[in-house]
């Protein structure tokens, strides 16, 4: 039987790593962007992460071929045409997202199945810009996809039950494990975790303690794998930034009102790992504190 094909837009961090974990699941996959350059960029990311699994022995040569294999490169929204998933991961932008899904609605096929891997723009707003909001949906990935467990499964006003049955599905297939949340500003995960977020940023300004022993305690005291301030700049300071936006416009509450520190450090185009400086220094190849800015 023919594999069921996904089309993933984006091929970033986040949509190189759906693309692989869907490939390692056995789906066909497309991997969309807009210039060749970016799709060979994703396609080496995921070179790059099967490499170290082979390395590891986790899986062989034979193996890492088999799943890359399944995944072609693509910047044609025409090769979306026979696809069951259409995943979208690009940038936060409502207006880029938007045009991507209307244009993919004429050309897909009426049953072709809309998602959104957004972490902050209401699901709901994105789904009025197709004709098909009843097969429409968010499907929120955790950065690293490979690796995180989790994936929010968020129906829109209008989606209907059987997306959610056939949303469901795919992430058992991808082996992942899915909760089922409202489309509300920040859905669950972001909101609780930008809460953490904001009252380290807090704590910080207030000299409670130093921005590595924020992050020291909360990875020594509460487990966690990384401090918020080095999540931070795993994720982006642009991408957190915007998640606190969604949540002070959507619940018009002054409680997650954006750190002026966070957006002073994202206007200055300090954006975490991605561009050498965040909360910390990367550029010496190490994280370090930073001696140019006096938190
Ligand atoms: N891509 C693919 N695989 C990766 C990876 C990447 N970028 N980074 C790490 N890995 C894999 C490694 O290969 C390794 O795999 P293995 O267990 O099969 O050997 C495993 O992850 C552990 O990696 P390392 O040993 O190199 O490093 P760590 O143990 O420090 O783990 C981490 C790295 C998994 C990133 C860990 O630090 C972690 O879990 N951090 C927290 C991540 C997190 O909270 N993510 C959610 C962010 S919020 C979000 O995404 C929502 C969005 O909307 C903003």
């Amino acid at each position: 039987m023919e594999s069921e094909v996904i089309m993933v837009i984006g091929a970033g961090q986040m949509g190189s790593g759906i693309a692989q974990v869907a490939a390692e699941a056995g789906y066909g996959v497309i991997l969309h962007d807009v210039q060749m350059d970016f799709v060979e960029n994703g396609m080496a990311r995921i070179d790059k992460a099967l490499s170290s699994q082979v390395q590891k022995g986790k899986i062989d040569d034979e193996g890492k071929r088999r799943v890359q294999s399944r995944i072609k490169g693509s910047v044609t929204y025409g090769d979306a045409r026979n696809a069951h998933w259409i995943i979208e991961a690009v940038f936060e932008d409502y207006d880029v997202k938007a045009k991507i899904f209307s244009a993919l609605d004429e050309i897909c096929l009426p049953e072709t199945l809309f998602a959104t891997n957004t972490s902050s723009i209401p699901i709901t707003r994105l789904a009025a810009s197709v004709k098909r909001a009843d097969r429409f949906i968010g499907i929120h990935f955790f950065n690293p996809p490979q690796v995180m467990r989790l994936v929010e499964i968020i129906p829109g006003l209008k989606t209907s039950r059987e997306t959610v049955r056939e949303a469901r599905r795919f992430v058992e297939k991808v082996k992942k494990e899915s909760v089922l949340v409202k489309d509300v500003p920040g859905f669950l995960v972001n909101r609780i975790n930008a809460a953490l977020r904001l009252e380290a940023y807090t704590c910080l300004m207030e000299g409670v303690a130093s921005l590595e022993d924020i992050d020291k305690a909360l990875k020594l005291a509460l487990g966690h794998p990384m401090g918020p301030f080095e999540l931070a700049d795993f994720v982006g300071l642009d991408v957190g930034l915007n998640v606190l936006k969604t949540l002070y416009e959507g619940y018009k509450d002054p409680k997650w009102r954006p750190s002026l520190l966070l957006e002073k450090l994202v206007l200055s185009g300090d954006l975490g790992r991605k561009s050498g400086k965040g909360w910390y220094d990367y550029t010496s190849g190490q994280k370090l504190p930073r001696a140019d800015v006096q938190f």
